[in-house]
């Protein structure tokens, strides 16, 4: 079955979206069939994968998009999968393997004006939906914005593993502190509607240090937020073989360009001569380093 997983920290721009692109194109391109959710109502995946003119299209219609599921509740996850989504200039497939269900600006209604049946609350009729298509990937991934609000518990509640991406300073630390206690509440209050189908409830398995700069020495706020995770272990608000990750993303302007380009980063010059030692490279360990922390196995 699917490793299903979100990527989340209560600080926003950490690099949640621009990691969990990268990680989840990089897998594609070892061979894994990866399907990408994006919860966050900015859209920033979605833009950045679809490039404007196919997101526009969407954004306006509100077809395709992941609210249809939710309102006016007639369309299936499985109708509105962008398969292959990265195309080239001329339309082309560029990378077989990678999926998207977008997302449009009305995703935010489904934190205010939609209330839905309370006994089936908008997480439980998103991870049965998310069910059906299990058997077609190896990963389900679910880009979430900085909360734990309806949408984010949609992917939270379907994932069985949380990696949190931050940067090496304090609020990413107070950002995780935060994480540790909503998921807490939050898996409290939806244990009910938990089936053993859906596997164990998602816990934090990892942290990913993002955007670091050349020459600076994130020592004592790593071993912070280790001591911080230690803590969690301890309690057991995260898993017992949560770690920080060993590779770390550097700061580089091509990750802020890509994004303009509509194309993942190891698709950008990923051929230069430079590639062993970037941070195109980066992301291709972090998707080995990833892949190899199965929890289940
Ligand atoms: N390694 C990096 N090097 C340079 N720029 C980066 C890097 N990672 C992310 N960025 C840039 O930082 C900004 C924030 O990143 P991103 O959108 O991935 O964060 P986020 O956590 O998803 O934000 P939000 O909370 O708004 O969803 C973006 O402009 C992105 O291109
Ligand atoms: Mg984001």
């Amino acid at each position: 079955m699917a490793r299903k997983i979100s990527f989340l920290n209560y600080k926003g721009g950490v690099g949640k979206t621009s990691l969990i692109v990268n990680v989840a194109a990089a897998l594609a391109k070892m061979g894994k069939r990866v399907l990408l959710f994006d919860l966050d109502t900015q859209s920033n995946a979605s833009i950045w994968l679809l490039r404007l003119d196919r997101w526009n299209k969407i954004n306006s219609s509100g077809e395709g998009s992941i609210f249809s599921v939710f309102d006016p509740g007639k369309v299936h996850i499985r109708d509105i999968v962008v398969k292959d989504v990265v195309e080239g200039k001329s339309g082309e497939k560029v990378l077989p393997g990678l999926d998207l269900v977008p997302t449009s600006f009305n995703l935010t209604d489904l934190e205010g004006e939609y209330s839905g049946d309370p006994k089936r609350p908008a997480y439980l009729v998103f991870c049965e939906q998310v069910a059906a298509l299990e058997p077609n990937y190896d990963y389900i991934f679910f880009d979430c914005p900085p909360n734990l609000l309806r949408a984010s518990q949609c992917g939270v509640f379907t994932s069985n593993e949380i990696y949190v991406p931050s940067n090496p300073d304090a609020l990413s630390l107070i950002g995780f502190t935060l994480l540790a206690d909503k998921l807490q509440k939050f898996q409290a209050l939806s244990g009910s509607f938990r089936k053993a189908s859906m596997g164990t409830p998602a816990q934090v398995q990892g942290l990913i240090f993002n955007s670091i700069r050349t020459g600076v020495d994130i020592e004592v706020p790593k071993m912070r937020m280790q001591l911080r995770l230690n803590q969690f272990r301890a309690a057991k608000r995260a898993a017992p073989g949560a770690k920080i990750f060993t590779v770390q993303i550097r700061d580089a302007m091509v990750v802020r360009r890509s994004v303009a380009l509509g194309l993942p980063v190891i698709l950008v010059g990923s051929e230069a001569a430079d590639v062993v030692d970037s941070v195109t490279s980066d992301y291709r360990k972090l998707a080995h380093e990833l892949d190899e922390h199965d929890p289940s196995s």
